[in-house]
């Protein structure tokens, strides 16, 4: 066997002195496959190769297991042995790498960067050439990576979540099983966006895996328009850091952190009251399953933790294929984990599970996909003539093909499906879980390549049966009389109508009557009808724009304005007329006669109409020249109640309160209150004037007096107060009906 082994090595110094083309030589690559030996276990290789008849070409592989140290992540222990099994199915495998037979020489890098470049240069310049580098742990896989590009050396990690490892630029020859911890991103957005979150907010641990997570996660925040309220940072102790979520309104928080450190978090935040209904917390789906139970030192008990870990979402990477399929090994997944405790219980002796227990099917997969992968390119290779073995460190076309043929590799493992980006990085599905009742209930996947979110269950809300809000809901609410109200008002204003049509009806059956005739038939009809005007415009001041369109609502302002101006240009103008004609008759004691009674009624007209053309005048020019526009102002802000039906939100939510109303220059509205203020005036003036009048022509002269008093002091009562009970709807809304009404009495 020995000198089987010594030929083989001398071969290979001569192929390497000589050169790739002389590759071919036909004894070195068998035509059909054969069994072949573990090579990991040294006893059985060495009692398998003795059967062989074909020598075999051995492809080595530096492995480096961070399996004792001090820091850092140490699961070399849990992963070699998965390796050893995979290196054994392997090579036991005849149509895999025919001819050929891996073999891995493992070295333990501490987790220290600092030993593995010792390890790197190690492994490169002693022989025998190894053909590729299998590592774990991120920083030992980014110093080997960065280094190993200068020697063509591929560099393969099963235990590497760092996502700086994606940067092609520095590492360019990196792969990894271990898929890049920034694969939680896209399923997070997913989520936003399914539960329709515009806001979130981010706490981390000052870790750089767990930065540039972050950073990764709000760049895709950013792509997918979705703002990220705050990033806050913690080295040791969250509470400051938890403190500020709270101060700025967080209400979807995703911590990425260690599990010790998600305790510290999840105690401060019972604390800070970032629990509950309205708040949704995203943690990383790999810490134990007991995490959040108290430990020694934290201030909160179980119940307390157990609160406020209620109902939060965890993402995780699937590393086990779940799924009863045959993977590439021939088993399910199920069963290689049987045979991987199987081989722990052998190797240590106790059924501990060691550090690394969870990459172990990476591992597994890892030796595999390299397999594959060099299958492929070996086979490539020979198309061209050229025999993979040749590979040295200055050779750049095998270790180039070495690159595609992983670029392509898909296979099912016993991790899932086994693909890399172009940047080498692991596909794989993510899986979406939520704790309830102090489990986790699985809610679904994520496939990030297709964008495929299914769902296994449907996630559960707090009491509330929807997806909290990302913020603060702030209902608007426009304050408006209230619907009885103006119900009632009408009804008052419709008999008030009726009444003055009753009146107007009354006036012309007994217009024969003297009595009648004497008090001026035409003025109490013009009066009687813009009594009507007046009473009709309560109908308009109790609209809003919930009765009506809102964009109407300009209408409405100006409308309002024009009926009453007009209706209270006849009405006034009527009494107007009255008192005036009471005053002229008083101080001329002019006789009555049919002729004259004629004169009256034209000079009637032409007063009216000109009161009215002087307040059309006035509103038009207002009109054109400001029209009034509708706005709402802001009125004081108060808590909702949450059991108010009226208002359907069910989380804690601010109302703000509204006021709607016509909006006019103030200008106008003295110009036209002057006009009027000036014809209440001379008004007042000359009922004062004839108090004591007693006149058989205008009987109702007194009676007319007593109106305009009471028409002067309600409008001068109602002007300013109007105006300090504006933000009272219903208040103002019933004295300016009641001033209407009252004065139409
Ligand atoms: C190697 O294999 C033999 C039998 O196949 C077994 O008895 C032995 O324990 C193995 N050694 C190691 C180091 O796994
Ligand atoms: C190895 O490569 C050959 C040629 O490409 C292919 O036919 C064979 O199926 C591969 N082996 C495995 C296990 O995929
Ligand atoms: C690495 O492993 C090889 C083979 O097991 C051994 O000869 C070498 O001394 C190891 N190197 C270190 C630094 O432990
Ligand atoms: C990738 O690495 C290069 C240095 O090799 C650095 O300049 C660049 O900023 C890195 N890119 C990212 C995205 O980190
Ligand atoms: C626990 O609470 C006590 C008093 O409330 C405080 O003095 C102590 O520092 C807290 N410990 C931790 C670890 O927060
Ligand atoms: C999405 O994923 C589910 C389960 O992973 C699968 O059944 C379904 O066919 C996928 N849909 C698409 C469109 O890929």
């Amino acid at each position: 066997m020995f000198s089987i082994v010594i030929t083989h090595i001398l071969g290979l110094i001569i192929v390497e002195m000589v050169g790739p083309t002389l590759c071919f030589i036909p004894s070195r690559i068998p035509t059909q496959a054969l069994p072949k030996p573990f090579v990991f276990n040294q006893s059985s290789s060495t009692s398998l190769e003795t059967t062989t008849e074909m020598p075999l070409t051995k492809l080595h592989i530096g492995g480096l297991f961070p399996m004792t140290g001090t820091g850092g992540w140490l699961g070399g222990q849990g992963c070699q042995p998965a390796v050893e099994m995979a290196l054994e199915d392997v090579n036991s495998r005849p149509d895999l790498l025919p001819g050929y037979y891996l073999s891995l020489t493992p070295n333990d890098s501490k987790c220290d960067s600092g030993l593995a470049s010792a390890l790197l240069y190690e492994l490169v310049y002693e022989p025998p050439t190894k053909i590729m580098i299998l590592g774990g742990c991120s920083i030992v896989c980014s110093t080997i990576a960065e280094t190993a590009k200068m020697y063509n050396l591929v560099v393969f990690g099963y235990g590497s979540s760092s996502p700086a490892l994606s940067n092609r630029s520095r590492f360019p020859t990196f792969f990894r099983t271990h898929p890049s911890a920034t694969i939680h991103n896209p399923t997070r957005v997913k989520l936003f966006k399914e539960f329709k979150w515009q806001r979130i907010a981010i706490i981390l641990e000052a870790e750089e895996v767990f930065v540039t997570t972050a950073k990764d996660l709000e760049y895709q925040c950013k792509k997918a328009g979705i703002e990220v309220l705050t990033r806050v940072t913690f080295l040791s102790d969250p509470s400051d850091a938890v403190k500020s979520l709270a101060r700025q309104d967080a209400r979807i928080i995703v911590g990425i952190f260690y599990g010790g450190e998600a305790r510290k978090v999840m105690c401060e935040a019972y604390k800070q009251n970032l629990y509950g209904k309205q708040y949704v917390w995203f943690l990383l789906g790999w810490y134990e399953d007991n995490w959040y139970l108290p430990v020694k030192g934290l201030n909160c008990t179980k119940e307390e933790m157990l609160k406020v870990v209620q109902g939060h979402f965890t993402t995780e990477a699937i590393i086990l294929n779940r799924d009863n399929k045959q993977t590439v090994a021939g088993i399910t997944a199920q069963q290689w984990l049987d045979k991987y405790h199987q081989r722990l219980n052998q190797n240590l002796g106790t059924s501990v599970r060691p550090e690394g227990y969870q990459e172990a099917p990476l591992a597994y997969d890892a030796i595999w996909a390299v397999a594959l992968a060099l299958n492929a390119t070996m086979h490539k290779l020979k198309k061209r003539g050229i025999a993979i073995e040749s590979f040295n460190y200055e050779n750049k076309l095998i270790s180039q093909e070495i690159q595609n043929s992983l670029r392509d590799t898909f296979f099912l493992g016993v991790s899932g499906e086994v693909k890399f980006t172009d940047e080498g990085d692991r596909i794989a599905l993510t899986q979406i879980e939520q704790m309830v009742n102090g489990n986790y209930n699985l809610l679904g996947y994520y496939d990030t390549q297709d964008d495929n979110l299914s769902w296994a269950s449907a996630p559960q809300w707090l009491e509330t049966g929807s997806p909290p809000k990302d913020r603060t809901v702030i209902v608007e609410q426009l304050k408006t009389v209230s619907l009885s109200f103006f119900v009632t008002l009408n009804a008052i204003a419709a008999i008030g109508i009726i009444w003055s049509i009753g009146l107007i009806c009354f006036n012309f059956k007994f217009r024969k009557f003297r009595y009648i005739q004497m008090s001026q038939p035409l003025s109490n009809y013009i009066m009687l009808v813009g009594c009507i005007g007046c009473l009709s415009s309560v109908i308009l001041f109790g609209l809003d724009s919930q009765k009506i369109n809102a964009r109407d609502f300009t209408k409405l302002c100006h409308s309002r304005a024009v009926l009453l101006s007009i209706s209270f240009s006849l009405f006034f103008g009527a009494m107007f007329t009255k008192v005036w004609f009471a005053y002229r008759l008083s101080t001329q004691l002019e006789q009555s006669s049919k002729s004259k009674q004629k004169v009256e009624n034209a000079q009637v007209v032409l007063m009216i109409s000109l009161f009215c053309l002087i307040d059309v005048a006035i509103l038009t020019s207002w009109f054109i020249k400001s029209p009034m526009i509708r706005i709402t102002e802001k009125l004081e802000q108060e808590d909702v109640d949450p059991n108010d039906e009226n208002i359907k939100v069910n989380f804690e939510s601010l109302i703000v309160r509204r006021l709607e109303r016509c909006d006019a220059n103030l200008v106008w509205y003295c110009i036209l209150f002057g006009y009027k203020g000036l014809l209440l005036l001379f008004g007042l003036f000359l009922a004062y004037e004839t108090r004591s009048v007693k006149l058989k022509r205008l009987n109702d002269s007194r009676l007319v007096g007593m109106s305009i008093y009471n028409v002067v002091i309600l409008c001068m009562i109602t002007g300013p107060v109007s105006l300090v009970i504006v933000n009272h709807v219903d208040a103002h809304f019933a004295f300016i009906t009641f001033t209407i009404i009252f004065c139409s009495g």
